[in-house]
């Protein structure tokens, strides 16, 4: 039986670890191949989620190549366009073509309220998470084009790119952006049947979300607070009783947009939230 998405070359970033890993081998289980980008470093001094290595893209690498299917790696920031180019020609070259985009790259820093924001945190934010997706979409739209066979760009927003949190005001302000972006780009590139989507996940088990920081503001209530401290509290942002879903849970949805499938979607922010709207 073929894959769901057999014989396409899809190109990720943010693809060492987390949810950009479980996305590249999801679809490389459904047939197909990857162009695999991270920066592998960290990004901003002010945050407690530790940083990827090159050792997680490495692992990214097997885990795809066990699957039988081929995959290229490139360390590379999203902020730097002429990487992510190089990246993705040198992909394209060695695989054969593009079918399948998903920006996913991004950080989390700070965990101050919007006046107090440091510029540098807001400069970060805004450079990887919002800047960062338009410049790896940018880089992949001319494959898509001489492709000649339509494809699918997803992007990663999040429910925080649909509705507000406080004490993270810029990573909403980027995530909303990125809505903006998908709409733009699914108007501007449905003409030659490239689709375009976002998924909008609620909070996710990945360091992102695991973290020091973000259990001390779920729970300031608490001196030292861990993973069941942290459930109890997050559980109240969702109508199903968890308060969190895993990279898989995403992956699905990522798998979904990028299959034929879906081939008439367009231009739809596709939540993975356990309710958290209906809040
Ligand atoms: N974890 C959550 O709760 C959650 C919820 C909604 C949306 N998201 C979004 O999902 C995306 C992936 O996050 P995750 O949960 O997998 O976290 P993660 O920290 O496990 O993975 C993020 C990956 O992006 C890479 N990255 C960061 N900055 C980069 C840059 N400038 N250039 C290239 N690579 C870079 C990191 O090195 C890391 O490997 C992010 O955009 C995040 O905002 C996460």
């Amino acid at each position: 039986m073929s894959g769901r998405v057999e014989g396409k070359v899809a190109f990720i970033t943010g693809a060492a670890r987390g949810q950009g890993r479980s996305h590249a081998v999801r679809l490389a289980q459904e047939g197909a191949d990857i162009i695999a980008v991270d920066v592998c470093a960290a990004i901003s001094s002010n945050t407690q989620i530790p940083a990827a290595t090159p050792d997680d893209l490495a692992q990214t690498a097997d885990l795809v190549n066990g699957l039988n299917r081929r995959i290229v790696t490139a360390e590379v920031d999203v902020r730097d366009f002429d990487g992510l180019k190089a990246a993705v020609d040198n992909g394209v070259e060695q695989l054969g073509g593009l079918d399948i985009v998903v920006a996913y790259a991004g950080i989390g820093n700070g965990g101050e309220t919007l006046d107090k924001t440091s510029e540098d945190d807001w400069r970060d934010m805004i450079d990887v998470n919002l800047s960062g997706v338009w410049k790896t979409v940018k880089a992949a739209v001319p494959h898509l084009l001489s492709g000649n066979r339509g494809g699918s760009v997803i992007l990663t927003s999040s429910v925080g790119g649909l509705k507000p949190y406080a004490h993270t005001g810029h990573y909403i302000a980027a995530k909303h952006g990125v809505i903006g972006l998908m709409r733009t780009f699914a108007v501007e590139l449905g003409q030659h049947f490239i689709r375009v989507n976002a998924v909008c996940p609620t909070n996710v088990n990945t360091p992102l979300f695991m973290n020091d920081g973000t259990m001390k503001l779920f729970r300031p209530d608490l001196e030292n607070p861990g993973p069941d401290d942290l459930a109890v509290a997050a559980q109240f942002m969702h109508v199903l009783p968890i308060g969190w879903v895993d990279p898989i849970d995403v992956s699905n949805a990522v798998l979904f947009l990028a299959s034929d499938e879906s081939r008439y979607i367009t231009g739809l922010p596709v939540t993975v939230d356990a309710g958290s709207m209906l809040k």
